[in-house]
């Protein structure tokens, strides 16, 4: 099959861990951007990266490049292109548009004239124009211009990928499911050790890390893909992508969701059956202050509430609190722990041996790896064990968002070059000689430095994905259509 160029979009701070999740599924020519991947690939390797990707939003296909420097240029290149390649009179069609350049102040204009040479080309040829939806495409087409270069793309995914599928309901400030997934990748944890988020809220955390520790695609309850509209579809290539469960592995470990709220267990709970994974995870009603010492190895990835108002919520006690069962309960494990402020870092009182800046959403935070020893505590700072006022710049939040604001208007300049000059760009690492990705400071790194690759590596336990839980059943096998009825 022809390969040919793709985008892989995602949040700030997960673009190597995309890149990897990219090489693993077999893509060519990967090179890092900024909140995106560029990759190549045939067909097959489009349908696989949007229905096996943990860590992506969306799969762009750009489709032409040229340059410009006016909204009106714009529109008289688009006019020309041959648009029945891509779609019928009768499908209804959106245009997004990213614009990063002094020339185009508004990227809405920019998206308005593409409309335009859409709608044009159509009337000029049957009298009439295909509809605009916004909510509902048939097709989405994205224009991205840096300075003077424009690149035009069609939209594989559709709703963006972290709408898996198996939410039936949210809590407040439920983690992204892409992020969730980047910080449990990015941990290195690959289903060989017991998981626990003490903070679970709706789940989300415990269930991306029981498909990761299944190897079960994240893609498997979605119920479309916008390829699936494209002409060009494939049905019998995606059914047998969808249908291979061959890389699926039993998982022999624990996986733990505990919260003090009972409404969010029996959302987890919601959200795991429709999953299928309500055998794999083990929810509780538990105050993480009755946390108790693990037995065995445990890897905990959570993330606690980090409101604004510190005081009036008791945020650093109950950071305080978090430091303290740590310290006592998780010996001989490892935590994870994705928060804001950097005054409730500062209340856990331990030595994080890894810092990793991330987004949640618009807040600029960092995930903190923090891994507990047995007995001898010396890497808990000091003589009351807490963290010395000099060991790490007691910053303000203030400064962490300033610094993010910063971070983003310097993107902002260098207008992240994106699709034409990917060649051009520095390749991604090959996986065999893959190293950790980012030093934490104090010169260690966050990912384990042995290289494991997290994923695929056991086949042998490959289990058909009906048989594993008495949740809602996915749409794999077990209807008796084999497949989801595609478009129209
Ligand atoms: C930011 S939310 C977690 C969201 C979750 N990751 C999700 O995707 O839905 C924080 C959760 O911590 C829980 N929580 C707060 N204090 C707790 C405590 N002491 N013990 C256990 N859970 C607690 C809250 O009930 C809330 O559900």
């Amino acid at each position: 099959m022809t390969e040919f160029e793709m985008i892989a979009k995602t949040f700030q701070g997960l673009e190597e861990i995309l890149a990897k999740e990219l090489i693993d599924l077999g893509a060519n020519g990967v090179a890092i951007g900024n909140r995106m991947v560029s990759f190549k690939g045939d067909k097959a390797l489009m349908y696989k990266a949007n229905f096996h990707l943990r860590t992506a939003i969306r799969i762009l296909k750009p489709f032409l490049h040229f340059k410009a420097d006016s909204a009106d240029d714009v529109y008289e290149i688009c006019r020309k292109v041959d648009w029945e390649r891509y779609m019928d009179l009768s499908d209804s069609f959106a245009v997004d548009s990213v614009v990063y350049s002094e020339d185009f102040r508004h990227s809405k204009f920019v998206a308005y004239r593409v409309k335009d040479a859409i709608a044009d080309y159509f009337r000029d040829k049957y009298g009439k124009r295909p509809n605009v939806s916004v909510a509902n495409p048939d097709l989405t087409f994205h224009i991205h211009i840096s300075h003077d270069d424009c690149s035009l793309s069609l939209d594989s995914s559709g709703e963006s990928l972290h709408k898996r599928g198996y939410r039936q309901e949210a809590m407040e400030a439920p983690l992204n499911e892409v992020l969730a997934a980047g910080m449990i990748l990015m941990s290195g944890w690959d289903g060989k050790s017991d998981f626990v988020d003490p903070m679970c809220g709706s789940g989300t955390i415990p269930i991306e890390a029981a498909l990761i520790a299944k190897n079960m695609a994240p893609g498997l309850f979605r119920s479309s893909f916008a390829f699936e509209k494209w002409k060009d579809f494939d049905r019998d290539l995606f059914e047998e992508i969808y249908n291979d469960d061959s890389q699926e592995r039993d998982f022999e470990f624990t996986i733990r969701g505990y919260d003090k709220d009972p409404k969010a267990i029996l959302t987890a709970k919601r959200n795991a059956k429709a999953a299928g994974l309500l055998d794999t995870i083990q929810f509780e009603q538990r105050d993480f202050k009755d946390f108790e010492p693990v037995k065995q190895r445990t890897v905990i990835i959570t993330n606690p509430p980090y409101g604004e108002r510190l005081v009036e919520d008791n945020l650093l006690g109950l950071y305080e609190m978090i430091g303290e069962r740590l310290k006592h309960a998780l010996i001989g494990g490892e935590a994870w722990i994705i928060s804001y402020h950097y005054e409730c870092f500062d209340k856990i009182g331990l030595k994080p041996s890894a810092k990793i800046p991330l987004f949640n959403g618009a807040l600029p935070c960092e995930l903190r790896k923090y891994e507990i020893f047995d007995g001898r505590y010396n890497d808990f700072r000091g003589g009351d064990r807490r963290l010395k006022k000099d060991d790490l710049p007691t910053r303000r939040s203030s400064t962490l968002r300033h610094k993010a604001r910063l971070a983003e208007k310097q993107e902002a300049k260098e207008a992240d070059k994106p699709f034409r000059n990917a060649d051009e760009r520095k390749p991604f690492r090959k996986a065999d000689d893959h190293k950790p990705f980012r030093k934490a400071e104090g010169g260690k790194s966050f990912h384990k430095s042995d290289g494991k690759k997290p994923l695929r590596k056991n086949k042998s336990g490959a289990k058909p994905f009906r048989k594993s839980e008495g949740g809602a059943k996915p749409f794999r096998k077990t209807d008796k259509k084999p497949f989801r009825n595609n478009r129209k």
